[in-house]
């Protein structure tokens, strides 16, 4: 089918199904919700079967759904309408919820129901249940959707209010006031829901040192003397590294980023740098806030850091490199980096950048803090490496995973292994040795040239991943113990050692390791440096969240000449060489 995913943005789950339709067949384009006559011109030039909209912030105009079937995911359950299905779900603590896919008419999610299924909540942010659990029965409910409009069979379901399984109704519009935190009445775990329902976007208000902030990223705390020390409700009692953890009524709560829409930097900033100027300077230092940790078991060291959507900074990596070297000092015989939950990285922080007094040096601090930590994977030889993502990875993020000797990913993962996006970024992170290598050469020109995600399966068809484990992350994470086990059996591990020692040798001997550094090092120089500000600007609408004002070329083919005249590849994006 030729199917137009008509989105705001392309967000996690946007490229999800881009991913997945395009993996079954489907010929795939994207138009930004922009203006109704782009959407118009994007139908005439695209000639869809179908449009869907997994990601609008608005209607889709009369003419465009009278005339083609047009699809639309709600995160909701059965019956339930209105804009913040997902933040009130949280907000009142609702142990299931769901995703239904309608078929678009006049009233906003008031169409006939094509499919519906529901997901137990677990006790996480808003956008990472809408990455993962929503994302998931998107996808499998678009996929059934889609086997039952090609069979030509039922049309979809009109609902009754009287119907046993409708649960929803209609909600409004979220109001800040409505997740306002009160420290004085809210108990931890209602100010906990307030800021998860609006984690990662717009964050929940509260007023702090007189200003009005947006809290996110909220974690309990398990600090028995912090928990029942005696202060002032919403008072600062410590600090770990740059979170900053609040007395509640009943207990306290960190609190790792904030935003200051009035203040200098007015985008999302670890909290501690938000309230640089009004913290007290002798605030105690403790641990408990969720960063970078190490275990060992058994022949296993396990590498956790589950940084905030998974963008590091330069001292991030900094002592992510200093745990990478304790655990590669370690008698065990693997270690195991997992990255975060939602997250394995993204590469380098834009916001601490873009906040730095220096944005060229701090990038090229940054970059270089990153370096260093693939080069130690990259050159590690007492230790099998297994990069573990659980999450989404992007830009240096996957390249650093890919230093590694192993990379197993979660079903469901996506990767956007590619750094033209941000102002023409060269990228480093060894990616020019990397990408080669295991995908061969032309692969990675297609790939960095195309700027396009990629799902599990297609990246370990290219090289750039070489498990893909259940979806389930349960399961995942006992299939990664067995199968972590496997590689800790003497044989195994003797022989896997030797052949990347070997391998490294005759590669450094072909093209030293400092090389492709220096030249890739060269060319981020002149991203930062150098006359053309395009990764600055770049930077800067993406940490500002400046919306596109045209679809890009590399997503909307029904606009790319070559696609046109049929010079492009018809049925896929990609198509890939052998
Ligand atoms: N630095 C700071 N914040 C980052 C980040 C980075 N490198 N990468 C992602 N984020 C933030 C986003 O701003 C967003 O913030 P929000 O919580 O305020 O919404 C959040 O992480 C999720 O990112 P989003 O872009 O919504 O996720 P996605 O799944 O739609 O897209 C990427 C994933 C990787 C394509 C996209 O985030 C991206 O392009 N990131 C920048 C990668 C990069 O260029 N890194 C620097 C070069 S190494």
């Amino acid at each position: 089918m030729r199917i137009l995913l008509f989105i705001h943005g392309f967000n996690a789950l946007s490229q999800r199904l881009f991913v997945e339709l395009e993996a079954l067949g489907h010929e795939v384009s994207i138009e930004f919700d922009i203006h109704d006559d782009n959407t118009r011109e994007a139908i005439k030039l695209f000639q869809p079967d179908l449009v869907l909209a997994p990601y609008l912030k608005r209607a889709i105009p009369r003419d465009i759904w009278e005339n083609t079937r047009c699809l639309i995911l709600h995160p909701g359950p059965l019956g339930d309408k209105g804009p913040s299905a997902l933040d009130w779900a949280i907000l009142k603590g609702e142990s299931h919820w769901g995703a239904t896919l309608l078929q678009a008419e006049e009233e906003m999610d008031g169409g006939p129901v094509w499919e519906s299924r529901s997901f137990a909540m677990a006790e996480r942010p808003k956008s990472s249940l809408y990455r993962s659990e929503i994302s998931d029965i998107a996808v499998a409910s678009v996929k059934d959707a889609l086997k039952r409009i090609e069979a030509g069979e039922a049309s979809p379901r009109r609902l009754s209010k009287q119907d046993e399984d409708v649960t929803g109704n209609l909600q409004p519009a979220i109001r800040h006031k409505d997740r306002v935190i009160d420290w004085k009445k809210d108990d931890s775990e209602t100010i906990l829901r307030k800021i998860r329902s609006a984690d990662g976007v717009p964050g929940a208000q509260d007023g702090f040192f007189g200003r009005s902030l947006y809290l996110y990223d909220a974690h309990r705390v398990s600090d028995e003397a912090l928990l029942i020390l005696n202060a002032a409700p919403g008072a600062v009692i410590a600090k770990s590294g740059f979170a900053l953890c609040r007395k509640t009524k009943d207990g306290a709560l960190w609190i790792g980023h904030m935003r200051d829409p009035h203040g200098e930097h007015g985008f999302k900033l670890p909290a501690a740098l938000v309230l640089e100027a009004d913290l007290d300077k002798e605030l105690s230092e403790v641990g408990g806030y969720p960063t970078i940790c190490s275990h060992r078991i058994g022949d296993v060291t396990h590498l956790h850091f589950p940084f905030y959507n998974g963008a590091m900074s330069t001292s991030e990596c900094e002592d992510l490199l200093a745990a990478y070297r304790e655990a590669a000092q370690q008698d065990s015989k693997v270690i195991v980096l997992h990255g975060g939950p939602d997250f394995w990285s993204n590469g380098m922080h834009l916001n601490v950048i873009e906040a730095s007094n220096d944005a060229a040096n701090e990038s090229w601090r940054n970059i270089n803090a990153i370096d260093d930590l693939a080069e130690a994977i990259i050159r590690t030889e007492s230790h099998l490496t297994v990069a573990v993502m659980h999450g989404n990875a992007g830009a240096g993020g996957v390249f650093l995973a890919r230093a590694c000797d192993q990379v197993w990913l979660r079903d469901g993962v996506i990767l956007n292994p590619h750094y033209k996006d941000m102002g023409n970024l060269y990228g480093s992170e060894f990616w020019t040795y990397l990408l080669p290598r295991y995908a061969g050469e032309e692969n990675a020109n297609r790939i960095a040239e195309q700027r396009l995600p990629m799902g599990a399966d297609e990246a370990a068809m290219l090289g750039l991943a070489d498990k893909v484990l259940s979806n389930n992350r349960a399961f995942f994470a006992s299939e990664v113990d067995e199968q972590v086990m496997q590689l800790c059996e003497a044989n195994v591990w003797s022989n896997l050692i030797d052949k990347k020692i070997k391998q490294r040798r005759e590669d450094e001997a072909i093209k030293p390791l400092s090389t492709y550094r220096e030249e890739e090092l060269t060319r981020m120089r002149g991203n930062f440096f150098g006359f053309d500000p395009s990764y600055h600007v770049a930077r800067y609408n993406f940490v500002h969240n400046i919306a596109k004002s045209r679809t890009p070329i590399t997503l909307a083919r029904h606009r790319d000449k070559r696609y046109q005249s049929g010079a492009a590849h018809r049925s896929t994006h990609k198509g890939y060489g052998t």
